[in-house]
């Protein structure tokens, strides 16, 4: 039967990408600097071998048999489903692209690890130019076999059926709700009181195992440990999240570790039977987020799940002064400050989309040849004006170098996150309305139905139907942008 040769090969190609992600998380993790160029090399060539083992003449054949045979079911028939839009996508590209791409990405990846640190943004002009020109043929190829435009090819890579116009849509509605909200917030929020540090990073990693298992990370399958940018990877058996730790301010690091703990979860609940299988996987980068985001921000920052954490954090982090600043509301009004501030991964969830908007519009216009790298850092400078007031110039590495994405070779993601925080919303309102243990749970630090409702209705049903039909199941409705504002006017204007 066409149809297993096509999962033994794929079995095989899971092995290898395995194989790969152990790699980037060692490379991110572990690795000495010098190692870089020959890392480097071991990724690029892993990316071709699973290439070449996606193209070949076999897999064509196979698949062109495997449609015509009957009797498959309904997992079976959307894994093959998702083979042939992986082989469609992988025949379009050049193996010598997939090769220079890659191997461009990680050394671009690496080279901005320094260049960041430095605030060097002329050490890096080169490699990021490289890599535009790179990803602009490989998002051409792509698109030219989807029949999408371009830079709708790379959107469609990481989530298939989210596109340009769902996107625009929202991105619109947002564009005019979400400044005024802002301003009504930062205006009216108390102020918490300070949370005196230092914070030792051995009790700030301590309290992040104690908080990750409540929630149901799984640590005979996991581990947390340090990177430049906080990430997940590795396997559904051997879940690899890291975190950065700052020792003046133990937020940061601690909701980026309910983050990942977000998308572990998903992780570690995806089917079973189908891990090394196209439909096993995860459904696309948006529904990823939309699983980090409602654990950090629909759950962990809810008054409920404070009042659960507050003793724990306090256990782990107070010297026994300041008392009041340890209670549930105080770390309530510090978890949901509103304001103004340059760094994406540390703003607030109402003005967060606000960023996404800008990378969205500048990483279009670098593709599209409309914005040469060169005037980026000018370019950005510009938008954070508009969108949030501030200024950048000269702050490279609190502006346009802040982020790994484009230095990473990661075009077309940035989206996934507010797409990914108005499903979170959706989904947990959702959640919510259909068991009534779900909220009460999160108060004493019961996390068994919201676990299990996400497993449920989203972890283990990996790629078996596509995003829309996903919420239209889960939540009773498609991708919409009520229950985010619903959500932000609850928690932020009391209403
Ligand atoms: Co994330």
């Amino acid at each position: 039967m066409s149809y297993r040769q096509l999962e033994d090969r794929y079995r095989e190609l899971a092995q290898l990408e395995h194989a790969s992600d152990m790699l980037q998380w060692d490379e991110a993790v572990m690795m000495p600097r010098g190692g870089g160029a020959r890392r480097a090399e071991a990724m690029a060539t892993l990316s071709t071998l699973i290439h070449r083992g996606v193209t070949s003449a076999e897999t064509g054949a196979w698949l062109e048999r495997a449609r015509q045979e009957s009797g498959l079911t309904a997992w079976q028939r959307a894994n093959l489903r998702e083979i042939e839009l992986d082989y469609q996508r992988a025949t379009a590209l050049p193996e010598a692209l997939v090769h220079r791409r890659r191997r461009a990405a990680t050394l671009c990846e690496q080279a901005w690890r320094v260049a960041r640190e430095n605030n060097d943004w002329n050490g890096i002009r080169g490699a990021l130019t490289e890599l535009v020109a790179l990803t602009q043929e490989f998002a051409a190829r792509l698109g030219e076999a989807r029949g999408l435009e371009p830079y709708d090819a790379l959107l469609d890579q990481y989530q298939p059926g989210v596109g340009r116009a769902e996107i625009d849509a929202l991105f619109g509605e947002l564009k005019s709700f979400l400044p005024p909200l802002a301003e009504r917030v930062m205006a009216t929020r108390p102020k918490p009181l300070p949370l005196p540090g230092p914070f030792p990073q051995a009790r700030q990693a301590a309290l992040g195992r104690e908080l990750m298992r409540h929630l149901g990370f799984d640590f005979e399958r996991g581990r947390l440990d340090v990177s430049h940018h906080p990430f997940c990877g590795g396997d559904p058996h051997d879940t690899r999240i890291t975190t950065r730790y700052d020792e003046a301010n133990f937020l940061p690091a601690m909701m980026a570790v309910l983050h990942e703990t977000g998308h572990a979860l998903y992780e570690q609940g995806r089917p079973h039977d189908w891990l090394d299988s196209p439909v096993g996987q995860a459904s696309g980068a948006a529904v990823h987020e939309s699983q980090s985001l409602l654990m950090e921000m629909q759950v962990c920052r809810s008054e409920e799940f404070l009042q659960f954490a507050a003793p724990i954090v306090a256990r782990h982090l107070a010297d026994g002064a300041h008392e009041g600043a340890w209670q549930a509301d105080n770390l309530y009004l510090a978890c949901t400050q509103v304001e103004r501030s340059l760094i994406r991964v540390d703003a607030d969830e109402v003005t967060y989309p606000l960023h996404v908007i800008l990378r969205y519009e500048l990483e279009q216009a670098l593709l599209a040849g409309d914005l040469p790298v060169a005037d980026l850092p000018q370019a950005w400078d510009a938008k954070m004006q508009t969108y949030l007031g501030l200024a950048t110039g000269g702050d490279h590495k609190n502006g346009c170098m802040q982020d790994v994405h484009w230095y990473a070779g990661l075009f077309g993601y940035f989206p996934c996150y507010t797409v990914g925080a108005v499903m979170a919303a959706q989904l947990f309102a959702a959640a919510r309305q259909r068991r009534g243990d779900i909220v009460a749970g999160i108060a004493c630090g019961e996390f068994a139905p919201l676990l299990s409702w996400l497993r449920d209705n989203v972890h283990g049903r990996g790629r078996l139907v596509d995003v829309s039909t996903l919420l239209v199941d889960s939540t009773g409705s498609t991708l919409g942008i009520a229950a985010f504002k619903a959500h932000l006017e609850a928690r932020y204007l009391g209403h």
